[in-house]
């Protein structure tokens, strides 16, 4: 009996003592050897804090920027990733940072962007989505990797193929006419239900310049008179394309992006272990006076007038709302096409302007949002 209780005791202490190595190598060794890796290879970050990395100090600096408007200017970098700003400033524009025990090398510098995003080697894939993106995506198109991601973004490019967009017109007349009465529940259906959304916040608008929005207004009743837009009007819109992609620039939907070395990698000069993740900081590019000049907070349309090359100086990591390389956006067309849409219907019926109750707060949340809405005032053309 006594032999019994000293055998379990000693095995019950060995596997505490195994746990706790598992837990001081997980948790102590790896991060402090990814550390001393890359700060040897001069990449310096926030030093890593025991299980929590620099997650509280992120979201602490998070919470303190949301909690108050900013003054309206389009120079939203600070508010919205205001820890980023802060370690781009002490370390440069790359430097290591730790999402818990997960090592990140933030990368705002174009040519090591280039390299990640072309991925000629394949050496950087997507990482297995954290588990609230998992619950969110599922098995979808941004969440999965390898042939089966092949397949379906293959599916994916041929549904936003213009062919097949008209598709979506066909279905929402048959709805209009009370042929059939819904829009389908298949990729496409949910698409024409999001479009047709009656919550009204769900609607895509900007904020806009006033003698941009008469220029956009004159070059919408040039192109379509009082008609409803169509495809071939669609592609003559410039100065509406300029203003889109100028409000892209200053203000990403999606900030940025994340890949993973699936091994030991040579990055420029650096070589990274395989365990670290790679964030790509679009917003931190976007607002780049390197990239674009000391007017780079200034709304200025103009900037691509004659393209998005000609802007960016053909650098095309300075402009990427939409990704880059063979994971880059599969509904751009798409959502170009629906923001070109609804914008010249708004413009042929109405001016707009900001209303003296809107509060400049754009948010990080999912994708960058106004955190208290976008209030408008609209006046009929009528
Ligand atoms: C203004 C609107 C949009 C923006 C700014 C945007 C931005 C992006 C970005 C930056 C990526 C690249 C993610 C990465 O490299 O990891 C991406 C991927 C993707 N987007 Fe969009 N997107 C928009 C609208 C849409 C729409 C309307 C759809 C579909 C209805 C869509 C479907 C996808 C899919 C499926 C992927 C994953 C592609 C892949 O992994 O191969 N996006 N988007």
């Amino acid at each position: 009996m006594g032999n019994l209780l000293i055998l379990s005791t000693a095995f019950l202490c060995l596997c505490l003592f195994v746990a706790l190595l598992y837990v001081l190598y997980k948790y102590w060794w790896v991060p402090h050897r990814v550390q001393f890796i890359m700060n040897s290879q001069g990449i310096r970050g926030p030093p890593y804090e025991f299980i929590h990395g620099n997650n509280k100090e992120a979201l602490q600096m998070q919470k303190e920027a949301s909690s108050k408007p900013m003054a309206l200017t389009h120079d939203i970098f600070p508010r919205v990733m205001p820890y980023d700003y802060s370690c781009i400033k002490k370390y440069g524009k790359n430097y290591l940072s730790w999402n818990g025990v997960r090592a990140q090398l933030v990368i705002t510098d174009p040519e090591l962007v280039k390299e990640v995003l072309k991925n000629s080697e394949k050496a950087f894939s997507k990482p297995k989505p954290l588990y609230f993106f998992k619950k969110l995506l599922g098995d979808t198109i941004p969440t999965i990797n390898s042939e089966k991601w092949a397949r379906h973004r293959k599916l994916a490019n041929h549904a936003f193929h213009g062919e097949s967009l008209k598709i979506v017109k066909q279905r929402e007349e048959k709805v209009m006419t009370g042929e059939v009465d819904s829009f389908g529940h298949d990729f496409l259906g949910l698409l024409v239900n999001a479009y047709h959304d009656p919550d009204e916040k769900n609607r895509l608008s900007i904020q806009d310049v006033v003698d941009w929005q008469d220029k956009a207004r004159a070059e919408v009743v040039e192109v379509f008179g009082n008609q409803n837009p169509n495809s071939e009007g669609i592609t003559k819109l410039k100065t509406i394309t300029m203003i889109i992609n100028e409000t892209l620039r200053l203000y990403p939907p999606i900030n940025s992006v994340v890949r993973k070395a699936v091994r030991d990698v040579q990055l420029g000069n650096l070589v990274l272990p395989n365990c670290l993740d790679l964030n790509i900081r679009f917003i931190a590019l976007h607002h780049d006076p390197a990239l674009w000049g000391d007017d780079v907070h200034l709304f200025k349309p103009e900037r691509f007038a004659e393209g998005i090359a000609k802007a960016t100086n053909n650098n095309a990591v300075a402009f990427m709302p939409f990704g880059m390389g063979h994971r880059s956006c599969v509904g751009m067309s798409f959502s170009i096409t629906e923001t070109k849409i609804a914008l010249s219907m708004i413009l042929q019926r109405y001016t707009f302007t900001l209303s003296p109750t809107y509060v400049h707060a754009p948010l990080p949340n999912l994708s960058l949002k106004p955190q208290h809405g976008l209030h408008l005032l609209f006046h009929s053309l009528d």
